[in-house]
Parts: structure tokens; C-alpha cells; sequence
């Protein structure tokens, strides 16, 4: 069976094609839009289901020639619905279905967040060996801070996670407020690497939530970062530098205690991180001994839903959802 899956859930328009009888990824494009948003400085919801409605079938027809496909070829179409800006989710969500519904094909409906949380398992499209079950999984991205438990593909749960701004929304605020361009967060990772010693990462002492509560939390953290940033008279490149290297710190450091923790607790669980923030490499350093999928795995892309749909389909639990579906902004675990 070969499947077409559509992710549009933030500001990314994204289309992959697997084939589960070779067990192949046949094509996966992403047409970012972060580009637009800079001169707003984050993301705004209505641009991106613009956007999304301009790039999404160019990201379709793109991952068709990639694939080698006609679209009449395709048997499956699979699509995230759930968690996500509500109007980009739409624009996905209509799209796939009305593709599924005019060629007489099945089409189902995916949480962007299992996406996340199973892109692991893209390695074995390519050969490769993904973490054996039971794993802690964080997945760190500009919308979410969440730790789950994942059993199999049908069994997880969550444990936790932020009780007001996500871990890369925090990276894009310090950014904001140093004047770097949005997403801040790859730009902080490149510059804190090439320039940071241990004394500019340890500069300032910037607020960490506590791993034992259970939930992360950032805002203070800004709060803290946009105070000291006003007092510095004059700041200095180097003084831009230390802030934006404890910054980090001060976001990895609770990511990585609570994961080790729970992990204390249950050593038998692999550790897993995905989500955009996963491609830091302060944090992969942090985090040795864990999971990291490929970078272009860990940030948004409709590839981790073609895996979801393939491999719910190979265990016989693919629903065809009815054509009334419609997307939810959020979702409660
Ligand atoms: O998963 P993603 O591509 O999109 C969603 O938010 O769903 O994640 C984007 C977020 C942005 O906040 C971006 O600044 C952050 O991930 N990010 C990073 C890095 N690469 C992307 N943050 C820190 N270091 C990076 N290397
Ligand atoms: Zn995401």
C-alpha cells in the first residue's frame, strides 16, 4: 500500500509518501514558511493557513515526482488533525480529505504529537535500527514540552509537561530580545557552539524549573533574561553571547534532569528526544546516552505521520475516518 501523508500543523507545509509493502520512504518534502514570520517576529496563525493553502499542493506534487508517482497511484491518504494552530490543521485536513474523497480512497487521521513521538521508527525505513520499547520520550518543539512513556505504537501516556511556554518558543523569546531573527533557536545553537566558553555559559544564573514537580516552565526564565538585558548598558557582543549561552542552559538543564530522572526511576526505558529542539547540539552533548532521530526527522515533517499511518496499518488498526472529521487545536493526554 503506498501512503500519502499531509502535516500542516504550525507553519510548515509537509508531504511524504511511504510504501509499506517494501517498507520504503518514497518521498518527503517540507516547504517551510518561518521565512514569512520574521518580520513578525513569531508565527502568525492566519499567514501560516495562507501560506499553507499556496504550498501545500506544490509540497504534494514535489513528494509525487520524488516518488516517481502518479497521484492516482497512491491508495491512502493520512493527514494530522490534532494538536495545532487551528486554521493551518484546516487547510491539511480539507485537502487530504477532499484528495481521498474525489479518487475514492481511504483516508484516516493522525495526532501530530504521535508523530513526534514515533519518528524513531523512521530509522528502519532507511535500514537502520530504531531503540527498543519501553521508552521516555520528550518531545521539545516551538509548541510543546511534553514527556510521554511509549510502550508500542497503541500504548503511551503522558507524564508531564510545560505549564506556560514550550522549550523552542523560550530559545525564539531570548532571541527576540537579543534581536536575533525568528527561529532563534538554530541561530542560539550555531553561535553559543562556535564562541562559548564555560564561563559564558555559566555567566548568568537564569531561573530552571525543578525536575521533581513534574512540569516545566519558562516564563520566568524570560522574564529573567529581558531583566538583565535592560539593565546592561551598552552590551557588548560578548555580553549578548553570556546571556545567550546561560539562556540555553537554563532550558536544556531541566529538559535533561527530568528525563534522567524519570530514567533513574526505570532504567529499563530508553531515552528519546524529538521536536525541533531536538536538533541542539548542546542538548545531544547533554544527553549522550539518549535517542536523537535525524535532524530532518526531529523538526516538523508529514514523514512521521506516513510512519504512524504504516505502522498502525501493519498491526491492523488503521481507522478510515468518517468525511465529517475536523481538526482540534487541542488535544488532552
Ligand atoms: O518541531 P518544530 O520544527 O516545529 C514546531 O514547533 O512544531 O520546532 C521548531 C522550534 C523553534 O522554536 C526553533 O527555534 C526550535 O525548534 N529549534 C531549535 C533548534 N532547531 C530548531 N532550538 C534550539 N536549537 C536548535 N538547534
Ligand atoms: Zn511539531
Amino acid at each position: 500500500m503506498k501512503i500519502l501523508a499531509i502535516d500542516t500543523s504550525c507553519d510548515d507545509s509537509c508531504a511524504a509518501i511511504v510504501d509499506t509493502t517494501t517498507w520504503k520512504l518514497l518521498g518527503n518534502q517540507v516547504i517551510t514558511h518561518a521565512q514569512k514570520m520574521e518580520a513578525w517576529g513569531g508565527i502568525v496563525p492566519e499567514i501560516a493557513s495562507r501560506e499553507h493553502l499556496k504550498a501545500l499542493p506544490i509540497a504534494v506534487r514535489q513528494c509525487l515526482e520524488e516518488a516517481g508517482l502518479r497521484l492516482g497511484e497512491i491508495d491512502h491518504f493520512a493527514v494530522s488533525h490534532r494538536p495545532g494552530l487551528i486554521g493551518a490543521l484546516l487547510v491539511g485536513v480539507t485537502y487530504a480529505k477532499s484528495l481521498a474523497f474525489a479518487l475514492g480512497k481511504g483516508f484516516s487521521v493522525h495526532d501530530h504529537l504521535q508523530g513526534h513521538l514515533f519518528s524513531p521508527l523512521l530509522t528502519e525505513f532507511e535500514g537502520g535500527k530504531a531503540p527498543a520499547f519501553p521508552w521516555f520520550a520528550l518531545i521539545v518543539s516551538g509548541g510543546h514540552t511534553e514527556l510521554f512513556e511509549v510502550k508500542s505504537i497503541t500504548d503511551f501516556h503522558w507524564l508531564g509537561g510545560t505549564l506556560d511556554d514550550a522549550a523552542g518558543e523560550a530559545f525564539d523569546k531570548v532571541g527576540k530580545i537579543l534581536g536575533l531573527s525568528y527561529p532563534a533557536g538554530p541561530e542560539i545553537d550555531r553561535w553559543v557552539k562556535a564562541s562559548a566558553t564555560h564561563a559564558d555559559r555559566a555567566r548568568f544564573d537564569f531561573p530552571r524549573s525543578k525536575p521533581e514537580s513534574g512540569y516545566f516552565s519558562f516564563s520566568g526564565l524570560k522574564t529573567s533574561v529581558a531583566n538583565t538585558f535592560a539593565k546592561m548598558k551598552a552590551p557588548s557582543d560578548q555580553d549578548r553571547l553570556s546571556v545567550a549561552a546561560s539562556a540555553q542552559e537554563a532550558i536544556l538543564d531541566p529538559l535533561v534532569e527530568r528525563l534522567l530522572r524519570a530514567q533513574r526511576k526505570q532504567p529499563g526505558h530508553q531515552l528519546v528526544v524529538t521536536g525541533g529542539v531536538a536538533c541542539n547540539s548542546r542538548l545531544r552533548e547533554k544527553l549522550p546516552n539518549a535517542y536523537f532521530p535525524a535532524p530532518r526527522y526531529c523538526s516538523d515533517n508529514a514523514a512521521m505521520v506516513a510512519n504512524v499511518a504504516a505502522l498502525l496499518q501493519r498491526e491492523r488498526k488503521l481507522e478510515i475516518a468518517p468525511w465529517t472529521t475536523t481538526p482540534f487545536a487541542h488535544t488532552e493526554y
